[in-house]
């Protein structure tokens, strides 16, 4: 496929339309990035020590995972001891709706969300909410999001808002080990935003044929958006979703992804789980909804998966090290020989 040709991928539920290259006047950089600082000039503050990883969960074909992903590896992360923000950049707010909030009302008090991040004065702070997990915030999506993708085209640094949003938040004593983006099912400036807002993308896929055929086209995407807005932008990790080893095909596919992906392809993969499909109506991620289930455990150990190759120590890895009994020393009879 040339560079150039618009790639299509037909799903009942998007429909999305690859940026051509040259990028589009709309996705031009309307400003230069922002230059990196090395925090070592006397006029600088000091670097932080304290670093956050953004991770932008996302992949342009819809119901993959993505939110569940976003919930999951959220709430288990914060269970293993740090300090996570989602952020809900979806229009549809399944996020939003999946941690217990309800949809609003038009004649309910209006109720802060990244679309007033985007497009107000409003810091991503302001418009945080807690859940029930303590570790574990959530700056809300809204339907509003729809029209953010029009408003935001006059907007001065419109691929930069997210971005500019969690860098202020971060410069704060609000400190997060990881802000989580969970992004809309196409490549508007919603995605655009969260993919300049992000040092990792972390890409859910189901294991079937046509997941495949939008894989070379998302990681050219990252090409250009890297090239374009943000340097630092790498992929995470790829994560199979709704797995089932069982079949020749989810076997086959992952042999052609680990071809292609080497180690960003993740070892843990999450089974089709009904407790990971029914926590959402619950408004729960599944650690609180069913904690022993296969969904809950899974999600787990990606979130020990990802810390691991961060090379993060989470409080709850130590005491799970500290709590594991020294392996006895095997005696054979008899013992006073
Ligand atoms: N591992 C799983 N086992 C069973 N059901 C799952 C699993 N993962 C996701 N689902 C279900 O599949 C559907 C799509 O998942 P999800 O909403 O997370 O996908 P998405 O990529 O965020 O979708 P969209 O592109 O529309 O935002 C949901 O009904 C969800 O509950
Ligand atoms: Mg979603």
């Amino acid at each position: 496929m040339s560079a150039t040709a618009v790639f299509h991928v037909e799903h009942s539920r998007c429909s999305f339309r690859w940026l051509p290259l040259p990028l589009p006047v709309a996705y031009m950089p309307s400003e230069a990035p922002p230059q990196a600082t090395s925090g070592t000039s006397p006029l600088q503050p000091p670097a932080k020590v304290l670093r956050t990883k953004t991770l932008a969960v996302v992949n342009q074909k819809g119901g993959v995972g993505k939110t569940t992903t976003a919930i999951n590896l959220g709430a288990a992360l914060a269970l293993e001891g740090h300090s996570v923000l989602i952020i809900d950049c979806d229009p549809q707010a399944n996020t939003t709706g999946g941690l217990g909030f309800r949809r609003q009302k038009d004649d309910e008090p209006h109720r802060l969300s990244v679309y007033d991040v985007l497009l107000g004065p409003t810091t991503l702070a302001e418009a945080t909410q807690p859940t029930p997990i303590a570790t574990l915030s959530l700056v809300p999506g809204s339907k509003n999001l729809v029209g953010a993708n029009i408003e935001l085209v006059s907007v001065p640094r419109r691929e930069f808002r997210l971005h500019d949003a969690i860098h202020r938040l971060t410069s704060t004593d609000q400190h997060y080990t990881f802000i989580l983006l969970d992004c809309p099912p196409a490549l508007d400036l919603l995605t655009l935003n969260a993919l300049v807002a992000a040092e990792g993308l972390l890409v859910p896929l189901q294991a079937e044929y046509f997941a495949l055929e939008g894989i070379s086209e998302l990681i050219s995407t990252l090409d250009r958006v890297a090239q374009a807005f943000n340097p630092e932008l790498g992929l995470e990790g790829v994560l199979l979703t709704m797995y089932d080893d069982r079949t020749n095909l989810s076997q086959q596919v992952t042999e052609n992804l680990k071809a292609f992906f080497g180690d960003k392809l993740f070892k843990t993969t999450i089974p089709r789980n009904i407790r990971l499909a029914e926590a959402p109506s619950h408004g729960k991620p599944v650690a609180m909804y069913d904690a022993r289930s296969r969904g809950a455990e899974a999600y787990q150990e990606l979130a020990i998966e990802v810390l691991t190759r961060e090379g993060i120590e989470s409080p709850r890895m130590k005491e799970r090290k500290s709590n594991a009994t020294p392996k006895k020393e095997m005696k054979f009879w008899p013992y006073n020989k």
